[in-house]
């Protein structure tokens, strides 16, 4: 049976991707596709959704769209701007708002017949974010929800077409019966079977990958990470021992890393080959200071070993990787260019002439994590923390010395394993928010108990290397190094806050690194956000 599909046009809006999300979790597929990139003659498309957009539909640069290459051919959702652009190209009136209308707003009135708001709630609340607002809607066309300050909160088109708009925001958190919206879209109005989910999605690509590849060999390059992991047991499931992992020390792992990676990986029955290159990487870096060169000389050891282990497998035809959706998406952003982040292996030799696999290529983060619990992979393996390339040497300032890397490692180990078990318990929205982003719960008379690890993005410690401090312990002065605690929230890494660790948390961490760490007498925790900060400090 085809795989159906909703098609979301992406005019530039920050919130696309969580439409994206928020489709999948109705177990319906979905592309993000850039607005002027809108498929002809896909018979697989049961829906259209338009984002919102940092333009105004006035401004001469605004992204605009060929209504008539959707209108008709199916049910069409507007959402802000999306809605503002097909209220004023079809007739309508926009102008902007005395001001700009942004936050929690209830819907006043809502007419409970039209499809798209069974089952609402009176007075839903709903979350308002925009410039401009509709002061008009086209003849014909049906107000069918109001706010107290904003009239065409949402309509529909007159006759009964299946066009609808909505000023509001339903893929955000802060509209509650926004997931209800959506599901009335694209389930009851679009005929979504839903039947996309982690099983489904692993047997056909099971499928897909004995088909593509079928009896050639496959090389990946496994992180530790949880996309190359899951990709490499999807591999697995497919072609068994013809896939070979590579998977690379270079010195800088957290502490135990790569054996108890190397442990995990056995046991899932991976044919992996674990290459120790840290004395390699470690002497090439040594005396080196300065951020950027560090970095080039980790890719170029990387490359390098990772090609010569490779060139071993001398009859393998396809490089697998891990690339997922959200390095794939072609987002737009405000000036109209188009940005295509794509990360890969890179500077594999040409001659190995290999094609690309890549899995997992359609599929969001927390899909990923969910196709790894289908696999039946360890929950520690699921959950663990995005890590860096370069590992710790862009946590360490200064010129990376293995004394300085024991010392991070040390300090890092004791902070991660405190996050792991520190329980807060959740309720209500709270919890909510935390089951709908995947986070592994355990639920106790509708509260959840999580640890502060898995409430948050990424965590880890820097050591500043390049400063000292004078402290006392016990009689004596000491005069060593302070280490900067991280941790932040975020869903993408392209932004990010810092979490907000409970202070007997912190201090006890800050008591065990010191009291526990040689070379570390100060603690201290960094409050900067992403942007303007980032989140590693090298
Ligand atoms: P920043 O520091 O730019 O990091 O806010 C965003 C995310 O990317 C990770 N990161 C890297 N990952 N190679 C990687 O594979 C790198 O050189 C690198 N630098 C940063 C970082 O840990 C965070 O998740």
């Amino acid at each position: 049976m085809q795989q159906q599909k909703i098609i979301i046009l992406d005019f530039g809006s920050q919130t696309t991707q969580l439409i994206g999300r928020r489709v999948r979790e109705l177990d319906t597929f979905c592309e993000i596709l850039p607005y002027n990139k809108m498929p002809l003659d896909d018979s697989s498309v049961i829906g259209v959704i338009l984002s919102g957009s940092p333009f105004s539909v006035y401004d001469p640069a605004a992204f605009k769209l060929d209504l008539s290459c959707i209108r008709g051919k199916y049910p069409i959702l507007g959402i802000c701007y999306g809605a503002q652009y097909m209220s004023h190209t079809l007739g309508g009136r926009v102008e902007p708002a005395g001001s700009r209308e942004y936050g929690r707003q209830n819907l006043t009135s809502i007419d409970m017949d039209n499809p798209l708001f069974r089952g609402f709630q009176p007075n839903s609340q709903v979350w308002m974010s925009h410039g401009d607002t509709i002061t008009a809607i086209p003849d014909g066309f049906q107000c069918i929800a109001s706010t107290e300050t904003v009239k065409y909160a949402a309509y529909q088109a007159g006759g009964g077409e299946r066009l609808w708009g909505v000023q509001f925001h339903p893929e955000v958190f802060h509209s509650v019966q926004g997931s209800l919206l959506l599901k009335n879209f694209v389930v009851d109005i679009c005929g979504s079977r839903q039947d996309w989910s982690a099983a489904s999605f692993v047997d056909t690509t099971v499928a897909e990958i004995c088909q593509q590849v079928g009896s050639d060999r496959v090389i990946l390059g496994l992180s530790g990470g949880v996309d190359s992991s899951v990709c490499a047991v999807l591999l697995n499931r497919a072609i068994g021992q013809r896939l070979t992992c590579i998977f690379v020390d270079h010195g800088m792992l957290r502490k135990n890393e790569f054996n108890d990676v190397m442990h995990d990986y056995q046991c899932l029955g991976l044919n992996v080959v674990g290459v120790d290159a840290s004395e390699k990487f470690l002497s090439d870096l040594a005396g080196v200071a300065d951020p950027e060169k560090k970095r080039k000389i980790i890719g170029r050891d990387f490359v390098e070993v990772f090609n010569a282990e490779a060139k071993k497998i001398t009859d393998a035809k396809w490089l697998a990787q891990g690339t997922i959706y959200p390095d794939r998406i072609e987002s737009l952003n405000i000036t109209g260019k188009v940005i295509k982040s794509h990360h890969n292996v890179g500077g594999l030799p040409k001659e190995m002439n290999l094609q690309l696999c890549e899995p997992l290529k359609w599929l969001f983060k927390d899909e990923v994590r969910r196709v790894g619990r289908s696999l039946g992979m360890p929950e520690h393996l699921i959950t663990r923390h995005p890590f860096p390339g370069p590992g710790l040497a862009v946590r360490i300032q200064g010129d990376i010395t293995p004394e300085k890397v024991r010392i991070l490692q040390e300090a890092d180990d004791i902070y991660v394993r405190a996050l792991r078990a520190y329980k807060t318990r959740l309720s209500g929205e709270e919890a909510r928010r935390e089951l709908a982003a995947g986070v592994p719960v355990d639920m106790r008379e509708g509260e959840i108990e999580v640890s502060l690890y898995d409430q948050i993005w990424q965590a880890g410690v820097i050591l500043l290397s390049t400063v000292r401090s004078v402290g006392v312990m016990g009689d004596e002065r000491t005069y060593e190094h302070p280490v900067a605690l991280r941790a932040v929230t975020s869903t993408d890494a392209m932004t990010a806050d810092w979490a907000h660790l409970p202070y007997d948390f912190m201090a006890q961490v800050s008591t065990e690194i010191i009291n526990k760490v040689k070379g570390v007498n100060r603690v201290c925790y960094d409050i900067s956000s992403k942007p303007p900060s980032t989140i590693e400090w090298e």
